[in-house]
């Protein structure tokens, strides 16, 4: 574990080890098996960042559950474009059933917004949010995250799924961008 790392031309610091990030995930998991008690849930992960954490996150989800994924882009670099474009679409039947949306990070909130959307035009029973990290001071949206992995400033991060233009994402741990 470096306390720091380079990637393309920025220096990041270590943020969150990898011990704390499952000790995080392993509470969210008590609490969703708790609140989704016999009910049909599907999880959905949006690619490409909450893959590693709808990994670990799925292992450590003691339910039966199905799991499907889907794929938008906003960033270019560390800035957010502001656009959020569908690149894949929904393949699972989610009418009636009780969506939980897993995410990596939720900043402005556009994504899952626009998400929200798209699951209340195909019949969700019901929909919430799963992120590991959440910008609250970033947020603009009207979907509020229920499961906060951890509430974190308004400062760039890399690792655990994250990227910095699409370097990073195998990285264990999390690094935050240093100034
Ligand atoms: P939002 O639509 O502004 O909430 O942004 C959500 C998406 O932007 C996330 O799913 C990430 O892919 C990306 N993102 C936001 N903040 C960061 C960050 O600090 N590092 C890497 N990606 C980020
Ligand atoms: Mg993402």
């Amino acid at each position: 574990m470096k306390p720091e790392i380079r990637l393309i031309d920025k220096t990041f610091s270590l943020y969150l080890a990898e011990d704390k990030i499952m000790a995080r995930i392993a509470a969210l998991a008590k609490e969703l098996q708790q609140d989704y008690l016999g009910r049909e849930v599907i999880f959905l992960s949006v690619l490409n960042g909450a893959f590693m954490f709808t990994s670990d996150l799925m292992k450590s989800l003691d339910m039966n559950l199905e799991i499907s994924f889907i794929k938008l882009a906003s960033y270019q670099g560390t800035k957010t474009s502001g656009v959020v474009r569908e690149l894949i679409g929904l393949n699972k039947d989610i009418k009636d059933k009780h969506v939980i949306i897993v995410e990596d990070i939720v900043d402005t909130g556009t994504t899952v917004d626009k998400l929200m959307e798209l699951m209340e035009s195909h019949g969700a029973k019901s929909i919430e949010v799963c992120t590991l990290l959440f910008k609250e001071s970033a947020f603009a949206g009207q979907k509020i995250p229920k499961y906060v992995g951890f509430e974190i400033p308004n400062k760039f991060v890399v690792g655990y799924g994250l990227d910095y233009d699409e370097a990073g994402r195998n990285i264990k741990e999390l690094y935050q961008l240093k100034e």
